[in-house]
Formats: structure tokens, C-alpha cells, sequence
């Protein structure tokens, strides 16, 4: 019961990784205000939660309504927690090709978004006394091939903005911390695709399949395990810990994928057939 008492803000909490840590705050005691566009999905989760799960529609590509929604869980009784989270894979065009108006549409979903959360949420945290914010990047943020490139840069500003948010706000003795999520099976790429009904079922599928296989970790990621991650940086168990970040990817970035898959030829292997 790490949040007996304490009050969260979870963006994207109406699906994948942030449900899943809105209902872990719950579980461990804390009431939890919602920000999504998924209006359907937000009422759902309050829904049934027995009042500790509160939903308020929030597009997070608008400031105003960040403000909105940290004011309504100031005006309830305080804010200890926020989780800047939500969401979607942006612009899917290669940097020769991305045009301008794309590029900060997805900057304005996935780092502006995050900055604004932080901005807003820390005059009220501050009046607590302190607390904690946790950020969603990702492992596109350290290198090429798991993301297209305005969401990675996106991301990669993320972190750095998480270390930079732990400076400014130590003075208020709030601690900000990032977590890198790695494949984790949630309704994003059906989302960015716009694939939806029974077709998003048999993607979601096939996507679980691959994500068993996309790491040294035989199993698929699950937005359960990001939860657990960010409950622990939000929690006192990790008061002496800000400005850092938490890789949750089943050690997808280890190394070569040859280094642990034994299907997949290596450098050394590829050179022996050549000499033989
Ligand atoms: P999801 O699609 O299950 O959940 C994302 C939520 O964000 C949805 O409820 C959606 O309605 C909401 N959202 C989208 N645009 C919004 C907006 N403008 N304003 C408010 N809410 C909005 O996806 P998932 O995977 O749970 O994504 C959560 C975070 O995790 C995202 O930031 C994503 O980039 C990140 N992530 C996910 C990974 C994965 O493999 N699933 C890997 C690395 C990072």
C-alpha cells in the first residue's frame, strides 16, 4: 500500500500500459484521475473501479486541457503522482520525406505533451510538499529500427527532458524519472495503423506472437510490467532515485539479436560457412 492517501494523474490511462498502472496506484491504495481522448475506454475503467479511478477527457496535444486535468485533481484533494504516458506512434514518414506540419503534430503528442504535464502538475505537487512524476519513453529513444523516426526523437527528448525536469524540481522535492517500456502487446500499432474490430483482434494476435519472440525474455511484454516499474519510481522505495530512467524491454537491448537467438547467424558463424 505505497500510495495509501496519495492522489495520480495517468495519462493514456484509458488503454495498454497506462490502465494497467492506474489500476496497480489503486491497487496499492492511491486514487487515480484519468486523462485520455478515448472517452469510451476512460468511463469503462472508472466505471469499474469503485470510485478510485476518475476519468476526465484530456487531449494531451492541448495544453489547456493538461492544466485542466491536473487543477481537477488538485481541486480533489492534492496531487502526489503523475504519469505523462499517453501516446501513439505519430508520423510513420523517413526524415527525407516527413512534412513539417507532421513532424510537430508528433512532437506536440509525445514531448510537448510531456513537458506541459510537467509544467503544469509542478506548482501543485510543490504545494504537497513534494512528490513524484514519472515519463513514458521508449527504447526507440537509444537507436534506430524499433520506431519511426519523429516518435524516437520524440522519445529521446523524453529522457533527456526527465533529467533536465529533476534539476529544476528538486528545490520542490519532487523527483522525475522515466521509464523505457520495450515490445509491449497493447492496442498502440493497431491504434497507428487505424486498424480496428475483428481485424485489431487478429493483428493484436499476430503481434503478441512476435513480441514472444523479440527479445532473450521468451514471453511477450506485458503492460503489467511497466506498471510495476513506474509504481516503484513513483513510490518512496525510490525516494533517493530521480533524473534516471528504468529499461523494461526483457533485455531486448542487450546486444545482437544473434548474441541469444541461436536461429540467427552471427558475425562469427557467417565466416566460418565462408571459410568452409
Ligand atoms: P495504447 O494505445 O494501449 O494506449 C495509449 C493511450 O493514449 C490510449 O488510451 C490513447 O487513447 C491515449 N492517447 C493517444 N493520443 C492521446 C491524446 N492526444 N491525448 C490523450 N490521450 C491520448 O498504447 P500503450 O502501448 O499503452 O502506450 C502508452 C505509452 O507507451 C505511449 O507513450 C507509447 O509511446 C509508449 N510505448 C509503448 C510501447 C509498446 O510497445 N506498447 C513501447 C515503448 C513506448
Amino acid at each position: 500500500m505505497r500510495f495509501q492517501g496519495k492522489r495520480a494523474v495517468v495519462t493514456g490511462g484509458a488503454s495498454g500500459i497506462g490502465r494497467a498502472t492506474a489500476l496497480r496506484l489503486v491497487d496499492e491504495g492511491a486514487e487515480v484521475l484519468v486523462g485520455d481522448i478515448d472517452e469510451a475506454g476512460g468511463r469503462d475503467l472508472a466505471e469499474t473501479s469503485n470510485g478510485r479511478i476518475r476519468f476526465q477527457r484530456t487531449d494531451v496535444t492541448q495544453p489547456g486541457d493538461i492544466e485542466a486535468l491536473m487543477a481537477a485533481a488538485d481541486a480533489a484533494g492534492g496531487l502526489d503522482v503523475v504519469f505523462n504516458n499517453a501516446g501513439a506512434g505519430g508520423s510513420r514518414d523517413k526524415i527525407d520525406a516527413i512534412a513539417p506540419e507532421d513532424w510537430d503534430r508528433t512532437m506536440a503528442l509525445l514531448l510537448t505533451s510531456v513537458a506541459m504535464g510537467i509544467r503544469y502538475a509542478a506548482p501543485l505537487i510543490a504545494k504537497r510538499g513534494g512528490g513524484a512524476i514519472v515519463n513514458t519513453s521508449s527504447v526507440s529513444a537509444l537507436g534506430s529500427g524499433y520506431a519511426p523516426t519523429a516518435y524516437s526523437t520524440a522519445k529521446a527528448g523524453v529522457l533527456h527532458l526527465t533529467r533536465l525536469a529533476a534539476a529544476d524540481l528538486a528545490k520542490h522535492n519532487i523527483r522525475v524519472n522515466a521509464v523505457i517500456p520495450g515490445f509491449i502487446t497493447t492496442n498502440i500499432f493497431t491504434a497507428t495503423l487505424g486498424i480496428d474490430g475483428a481485424m485489431r483482434d487478429h493483428v493484436n494476435g499476430v503481434i503478441a506472437q512476435t513480441a514472444a519472440k523479440a527479445q532473450p525474455v521468451q514471453r511477450a511484454g506485458r503492460p503489467e510490467d511497466i506498471a510495476a516499474a513506474v509504481a516503484y519510481l513513483a513510490s518512496d522505495d525510490a525516494s533517493f532515485v530521480t533524473g534516471t530512467h528504468i529499461l523494461v524491454d526483457g533485455g531486448m537491448l542487450v546486444g545482437t539479436r544473434a548474441s541469444w537467438d541461436e536461429s540467427v547467424p552471427g558475425l562469427l558463424s557467417a565466416l566460418e560457412a565462408a571459410a568452409s
